[in-house]
């Protein structure tokens, strides 16, 4: 029987699954579990099934030990997980790949309509009740009909996004390292920019690109001021993809028109500049949050620690 920690609450049946075959301690508190107590509960471990709040670095395998042989991220982003430090000591790291894709492309799409249409900024409106009448000209949005969405970062959530902004009317740009499949380019009917002009030529930009020292404020000042004032910036990726103080700075100066964010530079922190701007919907980091995926996610993760504790192939494991 192996020793499997979970640093953070997850579904009880994936807890389920876990305990029929292994010893599991669990941390079950809302509340992230401090790194002090973390470091402690890892020692002899044989897996870790890890959430984003918890950073599985080389400081935590050491503190679980050479037993360790797989980390499994409850999440399709892994900038929590150190995965070379992982590889060094010959452990598997996994993620949660396509069983978040729907959540999360819906939730990129509620943001799309939320900021263009400022619905937020009109929900405020009742619950501040503050005065307001029908009026020809009252709270205008733009319509999203025949305008470019951009994605940086056709992956199958990009994708799923692309093709709900097609049944709005939306035509598709993407930019990508790699060339995506000629039936998905043809499906979308979407054409490949580079990502200067994608920036230039987008009504609304959505992110969809992995957090990595790479992607390190991809967007900031210089490319804020590349997109047109009337456009829009959509992350659900990560929040340090985005410089927020920059975007805080574009979205105040009119540079753009509006953003909506699901996730932030440093969360739960919100930059304080962004939060009595009308022209930024701000979300708390809710991409995948429906039940049957967190469901789906834990499952999935409990499934890759299970594999590799028995010796097998995990279903997903972090390529690269
Ligand atoms: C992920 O899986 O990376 C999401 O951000 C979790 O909500």
């Amino acid at each position: 029987m192996a020793r499997i920690v979970v640093t953070g609450r997850i579904p009880h049946e994936a807890v389920a699954l876990l305990r029929a075959e292994h010893d599991v301690w669990a941390w079950d508190e809302s509340t992230p579990i401090s790194r002090e107590l973390l470091l402690q509960q890892v020692a002899g471990a044989d897996a870790l099934v890890t959430l984003l709040t918890e950073k599985a670095d080389a400081e935590l395998l050491d503190a679980a030990g050479t037993q360790l042989r797989v980390v499994a991220n409850v999440a399709v982003g892994y900038n929590n997980i150190d995965v070379p430090a992982c590889r060094e000591r010959g452990v598997v790291a996994t993620n949660t790949p396509g069983v978040l894709t729907d959540a999360t492309a819906d939730i990129a799409m509620a943001l799309i309509l939320m900021s263009t249409r400022r619905l937020a900024q009109g929900e405020r409106v009742i619950r501040e009740q503050q005065p307001w009448q029908w009026g020809m000209f009252f709270m205008l949005g733009t319509s999203i009909q025949g305008r470019r969405l951009g994605v940086v970062g056709m992956g199958q959530i990009g994708a799923a996004l692309a093709r709900r902004a097609k049944a709005f009317g939306m035509n598709i740009a993407y930019s990508n390292r790699n060339e995506i499949a000629p039936e998905l380019a043809d499906e979308l009917g979407c054409v490949r920019l580079g990502l200067d002009e994608l920036l230039a030529t987008s009504d609304v930009v959505s992110l969809h690109c992995p957090y990595s020292p790479a992607t390190h404020h991809l967007i900031g000042t210089a490319q804020l001021a590349a997109m047109r004032p009337d456009s829009f910036l959509i992350n659900t990726a990560r929040g340090p993809v985005v410089d927020e103080a920059a975007l805080a700075h574009a979205l105040r100066h009119g540079i753009i028109a509006g953003a909506g964010l699901d996730v932030f530079e440093n969360e739960p922190t919100v930059h304080a500049d962004l939060l009595d701007l009308d022209n930024a919907v701000l979300i708390p980091h809710l991409g995948s949050a429906t039940i049957e995926t967190r469901t789906a996610m834990a499952m999935l993760a409990a499934a890759n620690a299970l594999a590799v504790l028995r010796g097998d192939t995990a279903p997903t494991p972090i390529a690269g």
